[in-house]
């Protein structure tokens, strides 16, 4: 089997090449992402494998179908980049649902204590051999409230470190866990209490029709004075000219971000020494109380190796049986794993 990998980083390679070599997977690699401009690259392969900032849309879609290629390999959990309308009855989606929520989860934390903290401040500072603590007054964790968006995966396991740490939580997702309320300590409560009484936020529900913007202007107005909003989920769940708005009024306290409504052109490359044309996000990364990561949430030693075990494993199951328990079919719901494997 024959794999046109695309958007490639040296630090995928060793994971998909010890998998892909063990089952008889052979991949490709092109730097480049996918996108009409680049299809034409996957003509002769069984199948591409992307990542989050790939485009799959209906373009591509029909490309590929005309093309004969028939899969379409996501290595990540998140699939807002494929029309999975379109791709119903044309190439079959497969993702990895869980590789290590515990990457994201533990990445949002060092996020939050580094920006409450100002480790990122400090480390600087210190360097310098200024020793200073003017202006690093932080803020205990313990016996705040924080607002959890999204209590799948990576959600419970940020409650649990959020837990760790003394913290209440206020928990909304729409269809809510049975078992995971816990009296005044873990609370699901609607939309407009989590804003209104949540320390901090922290964003982890997937981006849909219904979570675009799930953070604009209004939602903001409702939070608490110095809310601390935290996005390592999907860019545009915030809407970042309103978040810019909000710190500069000082009605947001912090954000730390490792997604970006934008991204899709600029994370995960090298622009030292360019002129970043995106001027929000230009801004944003002035702010002393703002911090970005690069969609780095996932990047640990555990997860890629889990992502290229799991990706490997969707594709060889795939061919073998026909189906595959990780495919996504949109008949079977809205776009949920398919339970069936007969949709198609
Ligand atoms: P999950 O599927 O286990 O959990 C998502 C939760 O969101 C579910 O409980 C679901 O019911 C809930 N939800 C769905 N629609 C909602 C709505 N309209 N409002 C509120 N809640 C809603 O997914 P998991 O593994 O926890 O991942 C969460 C998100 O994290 C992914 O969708 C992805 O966008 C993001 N992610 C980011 C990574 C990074 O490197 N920054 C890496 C992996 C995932």
């Amino acid at each position: 089997m024959k794999f046109a990998f695309f958007d490639a980083k040296p630090y995928d390679k060793p994971s998909f090449e010890k998998y892909g070599g063990e089952n008889g997977i052979k991949f490709k690699y092109f730097e480049t992402k996918l996108n009409e401009d680049t299809v034409e690259l996957a003509a002769g392969y069984d199948g591409v494998c992307v990542f989050v900032n790939d485009t799959v849309n209906a373009a591509v879609i029909d490309r590929l179908y005309e093309m004969g290629v028939k899969v379409v390999a996501l290595r990540c959990a998140g699939f807002n980049n494929v029309d999975m309308k379109h791709a119903f009855g044309r190439v079959h989606v497969l993702r990895v649902p869980a590789y290590s929520p515990y990457a994201v989860a533990e990445h949002t934390m060092a996020m939050l204590l580094t920006s409450i903290r100002r480790i990122h401040k400090a480390y600087i500072r210190t360097r310098d051999f200024n020793f200073s603590l003017a202006g690093m007054t932080g803020f205990d964790l313990h016996g705040k409230t924080v607002g959890v968006i999204g209590t799948g995966r990576i959600g419970r396991v940020f409650i649990d470190i959020c837990r760790g740490f003394g913290m209440k939580v206020l928990a909304y997702d729409k269809f809510p866990i049975d078992g995971l309320a816990d009296g005044d300590k873990i609370r699901y409560v609607g939309l407009d209490e989590l804003f209104r009484n949540s320390d901090i936020i922290s964003l982890h529900c997937p981006l849909t029709e219904e979570t675009y913007h799930v953070i604009d202007a209004e939602a903001i107005e409702k939070c608490k004075r110095g809310v601390v909003i935290l996005n390592t989920s999907r860019g545009a769940l915030v809407d970042a000219e309103a978040l810019l708005s909000g710190i500069k009024s000082r009605k947001v306290g912090a954000a730390c971000l490792d997604v970006y409504e934008e991204e899709s052109d600029i994370f995960f490359e090298d622009f030292s020494g360019h002129i970043i044309e995106d001027d929000t996000l230009a801004r944003l990364i002035s702010m002393p109380n703002v911090i970005v990561t690069s969609h780095q949430a996932f990047l640990t030693e555990e997860a890629l190796s889990n992502i290229a075990e799991t990706t490997v494993g969707n594709i060889k199951t795939f061919f073998e049986r026909g189906q595959c328990e990780n495919e996504l079919c949109f008949r079977c719901g809205s776009a949920e794993d398919c339970k069936s494997g007969k949709c198609f």
